[in-house]
């Protein structure tokens, strides 16, 4: 199975992820497509998976955050990656992911065209979470096999947390008023890596959001290599996803690196936002 292929190969890496991380935590004095300053470890995951996945005969065409523009290799599925999500937990030794998307076009193209995604998590052990044909399963990476670990995760019935990123003074007013209303209800949990934050929301239930800020009307989260996997994964374990107006598989992104406002999460608490 071609999508299995590329699960796999993205496994196999993990291990090497992980092992080279401790080495690579200096500035490469660089910044990415969307303006983030890159750590080195950021550019050698990239060059990693760059050439693994290209390796793939089903794999026609490679993007990633941290590079400006497509490489192609031939016809086959696009796969877009996040190489190292919320690498600046790297210095804090806090959790770090990579997300994958494989898109069955070329790029940049609707979340509608989304086939597959997944994520690894770099946490206390190594988990990868796969959706695909309708499932969402999670496995341990096991010196680089997976192990399956849930099969068929859905969100939780009763949400118990929520995390939302920016600062505060750069939430809108009607951002506000919605966090405040969710405050009260459940515990915060905010992690500084989308990744470790959704699985969180997958895990136990409730929403992540990074909001539309005042200084950024697009927010922080980059739609082809963030939004579109997570909004892919939640929305298959029952969730839904929001850049509170359409769902964010909805979005077109006219850019390689276009950003959007994301919300994730339980479908009652996404579903208030419409309200508001
Ligand atoms: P990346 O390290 O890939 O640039 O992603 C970081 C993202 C996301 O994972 C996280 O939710 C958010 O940026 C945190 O950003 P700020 O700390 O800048 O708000
Ligand atoms: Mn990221
Ligand atoms: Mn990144």
């Amino acid at each position: 199975n071609m999508i299995e292929d590329i699960f796999n190969i993205i496994a196999k890496s993990a291990p090497s992820i992980r092992h080279e991380l401790s080495t690579r935590r200096g500035s490469s004095n660089t910044q990415n497509p969307t303006g983030d300053s890159q750590l080195a470890a950021d550019i050698w995951a990239d060059n990693l998976f760059a050439e693994k996945i290209l390796e793939l005969d089903s794999v026609g065409l490679y993007a990633s955050e941290e590079r400006e523009n497509v490489l192609t290799s031939g016809d086959g599925f696009s796969v877009a990656i996040d190489p190292l999500d919320g690498s600046s937990n790297l210095l804090s030794n806090n959790m770090i992911g990579t997300i994958v998307g494989v898109y069955d076009s070329i790029l940049p193209t609707s979340g509608r065209n989304l086939i597959a995604a997944a994520y690894v998590l770099y946490g206390p052990i190594t988990t990868m979470v796969t959706a695909y044909s309708g499932s969402v399963n999670e496995y341990v990476v096991d010196q680089g096999n997976l192990r399956p670990l849930r099969k068929g995760i859905t969100l939780p019935k009763k949400p118990q947390l929520y995390g939302f990123g920016g600062t505060e003074n750069d939430w809108t007013p009607k951002f506000k008023k919605y966090a405040e209303s969710i405050r009260n209800e459940f515990k915060p949990r905010y992690g500084g890596s989308l990744i470790s934050d959704v699985n969180q929301i997958l895990t136990y239930g409730g929403i992540f959001a990074y909001p539309a800020l005042i200084s950024s009307p697009t927010g922080k989260l980059r739609t082809l290599f963030e939004a579109h996997p997570v909004a892919y994964i939640i929305e298959t374990a029952g969730g839904l996803s929001s850049n509170g107006d359409v769902s964010l598989l909805d979005l077109s992104p006219e850019n390689l690196h276009d950003r959007t406002p994301l919300y994730v999460g339980n479908k009652t608490l996404i579903e208030e936002l419409s309200n508001l």
